[in-house]
């Protein structure tokens, strides 16, 4: 593995100041920062060959659809899915989800039928169902979780029924940090024929993922959230759902005839994919999944993990410091409050220190309304962060309580 001040220089943004101090970016759970391979793609695309892709005979657009073309090579590649057409791009994790549950109850969904998510989602994979549910007259289950943060998986195995038609869940939470038991989950609800979409927007960049062995129906992610460009997604499905599922979205490319009687559907993948893709996002992510296998997924599981042991070992140090989300299985996300200060408060000083947090619900209100809190701070770990890093969060906090008492 490469050391880490290599790693740090292939970050340009990492060696800015931010109110003349060095910037200490722990938001990575929010969004990650760019190498300059990728910063590179973008440029290379708009400065040699940037045409829209799959529409011209001429040089330029075959340029272009070939990259497009081989970006999603590379993501089913980089996720072991068995098809290429089984690889469409969206526009994030968020598209992601709302297409296949506009799309699912479309086709599968009638009233009182029933689908399971959990406690620990966040709203993008929350939303979505409430509104098909609500447009079909179907019910949403919850899988409660514990206080650990743990989702309780002998109460999901009692919701699985004959009325269920599909699960979703997020493998990693975005709010705690939790490593969900996806395979758990899926092997109980295939036992029943019941498809599973698994989130993979805060897991994929953490270790490697093999949809294969998973054997999800679906899954999900964005590009920004991995090193990538923002405005670009993926979303995996098995061909068996995809062939049957109706397109989510009408437009350009996604048609084979159209006629005012009768539209009929272009083939996987296109058949999703309608109007101008962000084909040049798609491409940077390309460099961004290259960059990340360049480095190694274990590699940067191992680091990460290293430095999440590293984080809690000196959080967990401070007095009237509380950690929300303590399962053994995590990753590097840690959501805490300090007693009697808000969060805002404390993400504000820590700014005011060039030190990076997000603060609030994290888009998952449920979860901190399990705790009975109104948010945490969240510090979101990276393989490029470092122990100093770390240290000077821990002092930052510090700073904070001192301020306050
Ligand atoms: N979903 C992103 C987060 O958790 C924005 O911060």
């Amino acid at each position: 593995m490469k050391d880490i001040a290599e790693i740090r220089s292939d970050f340009p943004i990492l060696a800015r100041k931010v109110y003349d101090k060095p910037l200490v970016y722990l938001d990575n759970g929010a969004t990650t920062q760019k190498p300059q391979c990728v910063i590179d793609a973008l440029t290379s695309v708009y400065t040699t060959y940037n045409a829209n892709i799959h529409r011209g005979v001429h040089y330029l657009s075959d340029k272009s659809s070939e990259a497009y073309e081989n970006s999603r090579e590379r993501v089913r590649s980089f996720i072991n899915a068995g098809k290429k057409e089984e690889v469409i791009f969206t526009s994030g994790t968020t598209g992601s989800i709302n297409g296949i549950a506009f799309s699912f109850g479309e086709r599968y969904i009638n009233p009182g039928d029933e689908m399971i998510i959990s406690h620990l989602e966040h709203h993008a994979n929350i939303v979505p169902w409430q509104m098909m549910c609500e447009r079909k007259g179907a019910v949403l289950r919850v899988i409660p979780i514990n206080d650990n943060g743990e989702i309780i998986l002998e109460e999901y195995y009692k919701l699985l029924t004959s009325k269920t038609r599909i699960v979703s869940v997020a493998q990693a939470s975005n709010a705690l940090g939790t490593i969900v038991p996806v395979r758990e989950i899926i092997d109980a609800a295939h036992a029943m024929n019941i498809p599973v979409l698994i989130d993979g927007a805060q897991s994929v960049q953490h270790g490697i993922t093999d949809i294969q062995t998973m054997n999800c129906d679906f899954y999900v992610f964005s590009g920004h959230k991995i090193y990538g460009p923002t405005g670009i997604g993926v979303l995996y499905g098995k061909e068996k759902w995809l062939s049957e599922l109706p397109p989510f979205q009408g437009g350009g490319d996604m048609v084979d005839k159209v006629t005012f009687e009768k539209t009929t559907y272009n083939e996987l993948p296109f058949k999703f994919e309608a109007g101008t893709m962000n084909y040049t996002a798609a491409i940077g992510m390309c460099a961004a999944l290259n960059y990340v296998l360049d480095i190694g997924l274990e590699n940067i599981a191992a680091r990460e993990q290293e430095l999440l042991s590293y984080a809690n070992k000196r959080l967990s140090g401070i007095n009237g410091l509380t950690i929300y989300g303590n399962s053994d299985r995590k990753i590097s996300t840690i959501s805490f409050l300090l007693k009697g200060i808000h969060p805002y408060d404390t993400g504000m000083i820590l700014d005011k220190l060039g030190i990076a947090v997000r603060t609030g619900t994290h888009c998952a209100q449920p979860v901190m309304d399990r705790y009975g809190i109104d948010g945490t701070v969240r510090a979101s770990i990276c393989f490029y962060n470092t122990k100093e890093e770390i240290d000077a969060l821990t002092s930052g906090i510090e700073m904070v309580m001192s301020m306050f008492s």
